[in-house]
């Protein structure tokens, strides 16, 4: 029986958030350039948001450009960002035929401009739709999010606003990027590393852990499909008893 035929509908993460790793070791392996393997892990993402969508995802969240990542050679983020502006252009028709809504977390003002441009246009352009919302994360930093929260709330407070005893956990969620969505109940990381690398530090409380040694331009939709499989299996406890739960 293929994974997808192994999942139950019924059970579905509504969020899985990915961190993509591998890229560059792909090409290199390949004695290709570190680009060539961001070229191809295109490829994979297009075939992981076809089968998020597919099987009913809600929610797919994907590191695609850290806050740390503008520290690498001027080259690559050139064209990083030129694939990505690419990319959407290219694939606008399609998100709209699958019903995709774009969305983007982190700081998109460090976006060169051209980026920021076509991103928010792509994002006006998909809102209405109503399938899988497909967040790229870019220029993001989990800590700076959380900085950015308590910075705006302490700001409400100053003003007046809001009484320091009334932030809770809901009201800091409120304030953080993610603010409408829920939570990612699976992280998938590929390449072989177990780091979560400043990625969504508060929303991932609760989420299971996948990681595989696939490098990213190698996982594709039955690679996506066995790790909802995986997530499936495991008993989600919350600090409750097996008994409790079951
Ligand atoms: C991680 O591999 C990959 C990235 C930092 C970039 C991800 C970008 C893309 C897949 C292309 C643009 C995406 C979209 C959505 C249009 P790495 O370079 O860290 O690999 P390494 O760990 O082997 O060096």
């Amino acid at each position: 029986m293929s994974y997808k035929e192994q999942i139950d509908t019924l059970k579905l993460p509504q969020h899985v958030a990915i961190i993509m790793d591998g890229n560059g070791r792909w090409a290199k392996g390949k004695g290709k350039l570190r680009v060539f393997g961001h070229h191809n892990g295109v490829i994979s993402v297009r075939d992981v948001v076809e089968a998020a969508g597919e099987i009913g995802v809600k929610y797919l969240t994907l590191y695609t450009f850290s806050s740390e990542n503008w520290n690498r050679p001027k080259f690559e983020v050139t064209a990083i960002m030129e694939l990505l502006i690419g990319t959407i252009n290219k694939e606008i028709a399609k998100l709209m035929e699958n019903n995709v809504r774009l969305n983007t977390i982190g700081d998109i003002n460090m976006l060169p401009t051209k980026a920021a441009r076509e991103l928010t246009e792509a994002i006006r352009k998909t809102s209405s739709n109503t399938g899988l919302t497909l967040t790229l994360a870019l220029s993001y930093s989990s800590r700076r999010e959380i900085v950015a929260a308590a910075r705006q709330l302490a700001e409400k407070v100053q003003q007046g606003l809001l009484k320091a005893e009334d932030i809770d956990e809901q009201l800091f969620a409120d304030n953080l990027y993610t603010a409408d969505m829920p939570d990612p109940e699976l992280l998938i990381r590929t390449s072989g590393e177990y780091r979560i690398s400043n990625y969504m530090l508060w929303q991932i409380a609760y989420a299971e852990l996948y990681f595989t040694s696939k490098l990213w331009p190698d996982f594709r939709r039955e690679d996506f499909f066995e790790a909802i499989v995986d997530y499936q299996k495991r008993e989600r406890r919350f600090g409750k008893t097996s008994e409790q739960v079951n």
